[in-house]
């Protein structure tokens, strides 16, 4: 438990008394001696702020895309999950190879089971093509009209359905000895939940279960070759919810002359409406949080996603570009299986939804399980498929690339500025780093000189543009570092990007701590936006369904939380979202006399228990300033992380005067553990109220465990 100490040591009986009799004198009217106070120099420019100094930081964990930013609802809809539990290890030296090699086909398929008295198998026997080549066998022999039988999904731990919507569903198939129609339908299983459907299709029973349809359509006739089909269809004033499954179903057996008709199915895909109606787009609302709190970058794919644990599992990206079909998917390093629906051009419409930069990380030659190709011819493949990269990303219509592009959907080049190789490469012991970063950063700057280069652990061989630092820390630690860049080294050449950091407290999202360290923090990177260029929170998103081990989270404290049919921010998304909305472009010298400390008391290291705790003095009061040049606004934000309110003075020197009157936007929590939920959304928000008494030098009060955001008027 830290101990708010406000400026004192140790309190001695003796200095206990002098300390009361301060603080009544202070209570009487005289000058409290030992009142924090914060020093604007409105005069003094430190630096120009980055425009794009707030951004993203996104991969594929705690299912961030397929079951949770990519509006696709059907889990597992290429049949290949399987592979995970397969056991097969890949070839880790043959990244030419779809991966996996082989599927466990005498496994039942995951995530879909049968509806009345349906087989399914997987078929690797009949593959829709090379890239989804294994597929899933249904068997209608029993179907009648009275006892429907089908295949079902339950989604992402459940289907969202909601009012008046239009879903689209889409599936390749291919039939034998099987004539019927498909009944494709979105139902809800009626006892889970009192769901009152007004929808005219009414109630439908399945042998052993009861079911309201929200919604379905019928497809006519299925060929005996694979075709592509596709229906949409729209639910009633039914309530919201997300007890659902998708189902495709038969009432008739097969032909007149045989009734062992069979169905494969590969592909099959349901959508709710989009962000801004992108085909193969994103998810609403989670989209929405984002673009309230205004990204300018979004770096990706990763993180660990861009390595993976072997070369085949790496972010390959020419395998996710193109048609959704000829994208073979893989294994992410999270652990589960990714379509890779949620492709490169899928980031690029990411970042167009919401007006980011892409900052693209590239593949460096380096997978998680230590496996590295030295520099060297062996490593060239890999930096032409870089180029590559940037060439689909920037390109126009007369490169290869760039024209990939233009056919995926996205007929402009993007604006890219910077070029990260690899992620997290310190944890290479080889030493080959260096090696390969140069071996990148010559073919890059060669072909695109304007790039700036971004390596991910310090080198020698080469300046890079910009560091990556990266920083997962507990709330004690990140306050205690919130003045570490102040003393950092003006003269190094290379630029910060603090491309992963957060504050991790509270789980599955952080809860209030983590947002007062965050905040810490933040001010720590506003105050040296000299050096600091760009940062972002990391990791960004989590499904919090299925919290158990290796389920839907794989990593705690994520920025924002959903299920398959509402999401949150946590008080770390909104202080976030407030550091990124209220900041001006200047950067102005800021000091402090009597910052209030705690006595944190650092734990045992873990592996050792003999160790000792010891103790250190923290900061418990943070700040930074900027100026918006084209209003003269001033923006000042104070972080009193104490149990307790905090007076603080500001004096704002080199203006000739504040305006008695500003806002003040406050994101605060009656305690450090509160945090926000599924069923709490809006515990710990912010508020902005109008507030006076403003001046160049003026004492306010901020409330415990509080972030503060004040908009002063100079002129
Ligand atoms: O953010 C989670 C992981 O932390 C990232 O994938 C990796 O870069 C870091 O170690």
């Amino acid at each position: 438990m830290s101990l708010i100490k406000c400026g004192t040591r140790e309190l001695s009986s003796l200095k206990l008394v002098v300390f009361i009799s301060m603080f009544a004198a202070a209570t009487a009217g005289f000058t409290q001696t030992n009142l924090p106070v914060v020093q604007i120099q409105a005069d003094k420019v430190t630096a120009q702020m980055p425009p794009t100094f707030y951004g993203l930081m996104t991969e594929e964990i705690n299912y961030s895309y397929e079951g949770g930013l990519y509006g696709e609802l059907i889990r597992n809809r290429a049949f290949k999950a399987d592979a995970i539990s397969a056991g097969i290890k890949p070839d880790v030296y043959d990244p030419a190879k779809n991966y996996p090699m082989k599927i466990a086909v005498t496994n039942a398929p995951k995530f879909w089971s049968t509806v009345g008295s349906a087989k399914i198998s997987l078929d690797i026997n009949t593959p829709l093509n090379d890239a989804l080549n294994v597929s899933l066998k249904f068997e209608v022999s029993g179907a009648s009209k009275n006892s429907p039988a089908g295949v079902a999904n339950g989604g992402y731990w459940g289907i969202p359905v909601r009012p008046n919507t239009t879903y689209h569903a889409s599936f390749f198939a291919k039939a034998k000895n099987f004539d019927g129609a498909l009944t494709v339908s979105l139902v809800h299983p009626v006892d889970s939940n009192n769901v009152t459907v007004k929808s005219p299709l009414g109630t439908q029973v399945f042998p052993g279960e009861t079911t309201v349809t929200a919604a379905s359509a019928i497809v006519p006739k299925i060929s005996g070759d694979w075709q592509k089909y596709e229906v949409s269809f729209t639910t009633g004033d039914i309530a919201p919810s997300k007890e659902n499954r998708f189902v495709i179903s038969a009432t008739k057996p097969g032909t007149f002359f045989n009734h062992h008709g069979t169905v494969w199915l590969q592909q099959v895909s349901l959508f709710p409406p989009t962000y801004k109606d992108r085909p193969n787009g994103d998810r609403i609302d989670i989209s929405q949080l984002l673009a309230d709190a205004q990204p300018k970058f979004l770096r990706f794919p990763g993180g660990n996603y861009v390595e993976g644990d072997y070369f085949n599992e790496r972010f390959d990206w020419k395998k996710m570009v193109g048609p959704l079909e000829q994208r073979p998917g893989h294994r992410s390093c999270w652990g589960y299986w990714s379509t890779d629906g949620f492709g490169l051009p899928e980031f690029l419409g990411w970042c167009q939804d919401l007006n980011m930069e892409p900052v693209l990380a590239v593949f460096a030659g380096y997978a998680l399980r230590h496996d590295y190709v030295k520099a060297g011819p062996e490593l060239e493949p890999y930096v032409q498929e870089a180029l590559e990269e940037i060439e689909y990303v920037t390109g126009d219509a007369s490169t290869k690339w760039g024209a990939q592009r233009i056919k995926d959907g996205y007929p402009t080049p993007f604006k890219l500025r910077y070029v990260e190789i690899g992620n997290e490469d310190f944890f290479d012991k080889s030493g080959s780093y260096d090696g390969r970063f140069a071996q990148f950063y010559d073919a890059i700057k060669a072909k695109y000189p304007q790039l700036q280069i971004i390596a991910t652990t310090p080198v020698k061989s080469r300046v890079p543009d910009v560091i990556d630092e990266h920083y997962y820390k507990s709330e004690e630690e990140m306050e205690s570092q919130s003045f570490m860049y102040d003393a950092r080294d003006r003269a190094a050449k290379s630029k910060i990007f603090v491309g992963e950091w957060a504050t991790r407290v509270g789980s599955p999202t952080p809860n209030m701590a983590a947002a007062l360290g965050d905040a810490a923090w933040m001010c720590c990177l506003e105050r040296n936006a000299d050096i600091v260029l760009m940062h972002c929170y990391a990791p960004l998103f989590v499904n919090v369904s299925d919290l158990g081990a290796g389920r839907s989270m794989q990593w705690k404290s994520d920025l924002i939380g959903y299920d398959a049919l509402n999401s949150y921010g946590s008080p770390s998304y909104y202080a976030q979202k407030i550091f990124s909305l209220y900041h001006g472009d200047e950067v102005l010298a800021t000091d402090a006399q009597n910052l209030p400390t705690y006595e944190w008391k650092i734990p045992a290291r873990r592996n050792n228990a003999d160790q000792p705790a010891t103790t250190r003095e923290v900061k418990s009061l943070f700040y930074s300033a900027t100026r918006d040049s084209a209003t003269g606004k001033i923006i000042v934000k104070i972080v009193n992380r104490a149990d307790a309110p905090q007076d603080v003075k500001i004096e704002i020197n080199g203006v000739n005067s504040i305006a008695d009157e500003g806002t003040a936007t406050v994101l605060k929590a009656e305690n450090r553990d509160a945090t926000n939920s599924l069923g709490e959304p809006m515990k710990v928000v912010p508020a902005t109220e109008k507030v006076s008494g403003l001046s160049a030098s003026f004492t306010r009060t901020f409330p415990p465990c509080s972030i503060t955001i004040l908009e002063l008027q100079a002129k």
